[in-house]
């Protein structure tokens, strides 16, 4: 059972952790959310900075938490893409010296696959078999056939804003603070879901007729728009908690629906749940709903693994480290990455 030292630096949270398998023997997050709040949105030389601040400590906290030196961990591990060149540099830069230092394999990990993993960190057994993986995160939403670890292929995803970016840009219309999600969730309690009716975003397919499985969020983005403006126009407070329930619920119905019709069209039993909008309880909720009345088995992450953290990467990383993964200690980072590319990442010579 390896151990592993993870780092994860993708974008506005600097994190590390010890993971043994799938258990996670120390975590710690530093988030730099209240920073770029003041924004409206993650500025990234500031979270480069940050991350180059936070880091040193996280590693001595995990360290001290879990009693595990890092003399005695297996290999130490990163997010190297997706995600902001400059502050996964950062994670980069202190996994691979801190693997030099210390004689350990580097791994570079792919941060989506690392979400893919936070589902493994749960205290039921991991799925079994083929599952279809929903991933809705700040930066991504796109429905995964996984058939066996690290074999992906990407059957559907969003033309447009991700789902974490339409609740942060519909939060700031609504005037909530940043990260829209949470705002807009706790807004949300106690309104009326059904007050407002919004467009299910969908995308043509070139010959006729729709994509299936693909998602667009601009249209509900521009709904929500025209909404605020028209209520807004007549002087009365806004029904912050009709409009947050109204959103929130379209967005959830529209990737549950497409999640199942998915799933059965592929034969696929299972649908996974995962990335920071699988926080959201309405969609975790629906997605329940939906998937036993359609016969299908669901598995949704652990809240507290749900939003960018280093266990899911330690988790990632124990299962490549276990099947003989190792990165090029020469190993860089990349903004974009397809995630049925990350085997990319263990290759003899860097790929980047
Ligand atoms: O996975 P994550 O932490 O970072 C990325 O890899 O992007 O996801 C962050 C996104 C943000 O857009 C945030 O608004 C959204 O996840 N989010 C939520 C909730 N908690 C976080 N969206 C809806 N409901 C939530 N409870
Ligand atoms: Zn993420």
């Amino acid at each position: 059972m390896p151990t592993v030292l993870a780092l994860e630096t993708s974008c506005d949270e600097s994190a590390a952790a010890i993971v043994a398998d799938r258990s996670v023997l120390a975590s710690a997050v530093a988030s730099q959310i209240e920073e770029h709040a003041r924004w409206g949105g993650v500025v990234p030389e500031i979270a480069s900075r940050r991350h180059l601040e936070a880091l040193p400590s996280l590693i001595e906290r995990v360290v001290a938490e879990s009693g595990v030196a890092l003399a005695e961990v297996d290999a130490i591990a990163a997010s190297v893409a997706p995600g902001l060149v400059g502050a996964l540099l950062v994670g980069s830069v202190t996994g691979r010296t801190l693997a030099r230092l210390h004689g350990k394999p580097f791994l570079g990990i792919h941060h989506l696959e690392g979400h893919l993993a936070s589902v493994q960190l749960g205290e039921e057994a991991p799925p079994q078999g083929p599952v279809l993986v929903l991933l809705v995160s700040g930066g991504h939403t796109e429905l995964i056939r996984v058939d066996a670890p690290g074999h992906y292929q990407r059957l559907g995803r969003s033309h447009d804003d991700a789902a974490g970016e339409c609740f942060d840009k519909v939060g700031r219309l609504l005037g909530l603070p940043y990260p829209g999600g949470p705002a807009i969730e706790a807004a949300a309690q106690g309104g009326d879901p059904s007050r407002f009716s919004l467009p299910k975003g969908r995308v043509s397919r070139p010959g006729g007729g729709f994509l299936p499985y693909d998602f667009s969020f601009s249209g509900l983005k521009t709904a929500m728009l025209r909404q605020v403006q028209a209520l807004g126009a007549s002087g009365a407070p806004l029904p912050l908690a009709d409009l947050a329930a109204s959103f929130e619920q379209v967005v959830a119905e529209v990737l549950v629906e497409r999640s199942c019709r998915c799933a059965k069209a592929e034969g696929l039993a299972t649908i996974v749940l995962v990335g920071g909008v699988a926080a959201n309880r309405r969609l975790r909720a629906l997605l329940a709903q939906r998937a036993a009345a359609d016969g299908l088995l669901w598995r949704v992450a652990p809240l507290a693994w749900c939003t960018d953290n280093a266990a899911m990467v330690g988790a990632a990383a124990c299962q490549r480290f276990a099947e003989g993964c190792r990165s090029s200690i020469r190993l860089g980072v990349a903004p974009r990455l397809p995630l049925a590319e990350a085997g990319r990442l263990y290759a003899s010579e860097a790929c980047f």
